[in-house]
């Protein structure tokens, strides 16, 4: 397949054939990462930026690890030691970073559209690191390449995704990502946290997760967006993690090979217990490392490849 693209934006603009063409990529990067010299020469000479206007563990650290791990040079801006907070726009910062030849951004941003806008115009290549609570597209890749992984399918699984969905662009982007494939998704949590036409998108809902995790193959937490107002949408956390924190009485009703996935950072108590988390289902940290191998492949079929 001939990827053609400059910018990967989001899940929603891609095909299924591509979503598998960059998991079968991903595979050939998994094992580089194994060695003891990490290190491959094919993006050397490349510059890779990244732009965060929003905190970020995982996703910045992963970018950096995976560019670095493929011979790019890198270089990390951070909103709070930007020029941003002296009232510079996104345009102009962008631009600016555009002059000094980049090969990739990848921009995490509050603002929903803003790496869209950002890729128009630019002539680099931009990567969604997480736009506001629209999208997240290699967050759910790495979470395709990880159930893929565990299961060795997409097809034919029940995945059940818990928590604040109406906020979450990892939500969003898996969504779209696994309703290609021949999945049952079923969305719980508080009803306020359900948007309220989410059957649109090719999902269920079901308020109780007691009845929600039955079955399940797959079962994907997600933390509540305090700082998209995620809080103002229950009464109390406490109430939050007594009918949606996962406990261990959960994963008895689900399958008995069921995978308790969560894209980071964890509210331990809240959404998830320590007993869950740390259990033998819990395949979050493969979700981090497989991150890492995903990204490489994404940089790699974005900029790697002579066109
Ligand atoms: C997620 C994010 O930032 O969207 N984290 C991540 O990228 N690993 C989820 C979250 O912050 O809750």
């Amino acid at each position: 397949m001939n990827w053609g693209k400059k910018d990967l934006l989001g899940i929603s603009e891609l095909s299924k054939e591509e979503i598998l063409f960059i998991l079968d990529s991903t595979e050939s990067f998994k094992d580089i990462s194994k060695r003891d010299i990490k290190k491959v020469p094919t993006l050397r000479g490349k510059t890779v930026i990244t732009l965060f206007y929003e905190p970020s563990t995982r996703t910045r650290t992963s970018f950096e690890i995976a560019a670095k791990r493929l011979s790019a040079d890198t270089i990390n801006i951070s909103a709070d030691t930007s020029s941003y907070i002296k009232g510079e726009t996104l345009k102009d910062t962008a631009r600016n970073l555009e002059s000094m030849n980049p090969d990739a951004i990848i921009i995490r941003h509050t603002m929903p559209g803003a790496p869209h806008m950002l890729a128009r115009i630019i002539g680099s290549s931009v990567i969604n690191g997480g736009d506001g609570a629209h999208e997240h597209p290699t967050q759910a890749l790495l979470d395709l390449y990880t159930i893929r992984e565990k299961k060795g399918q997409l097809d034919g699984l029940k995945i059940v995704i818990v928590g604040d969905i109406a906020h979450s662009r990892v939500a969003r982007s898996n969504i779209f990502a696994l309703r290609h494939f021949d999945t049952e998704i079923v969305c719980s949590g508080p009803p306020t946290m359900l948007p309220p036409h989410i059957e649109t998108l090719g999902v269920k809902r079901e308020y109780d997760l007691n009845k929600a995790v039955r079955n399940a193959d797959v079962i994907m937490m997600l933390r509540i967006q305090k700082e998209r107002g995620g809080t103002s949408f229950i009464p109390s956390t406490r109430e939050y993690s007594t009918l949606f924190g996962l406990k261990k009485e959960h994963i008895e009703k689900a399958k008995q090979d069921v995978i308790i996935m969560h894209p980071g950072p964890m509210n331990r108590g809240i959404e998830i217990s320590d007993e869950v988390a740390d259990g033998p289902h819990s395949v979050i940290l493969d979700q981090v490392e497989n991150g890492v191998a995903v990204r490489m492949a994404v940089l790699y079929l974005l900029i790697g490849r002579e066109s």
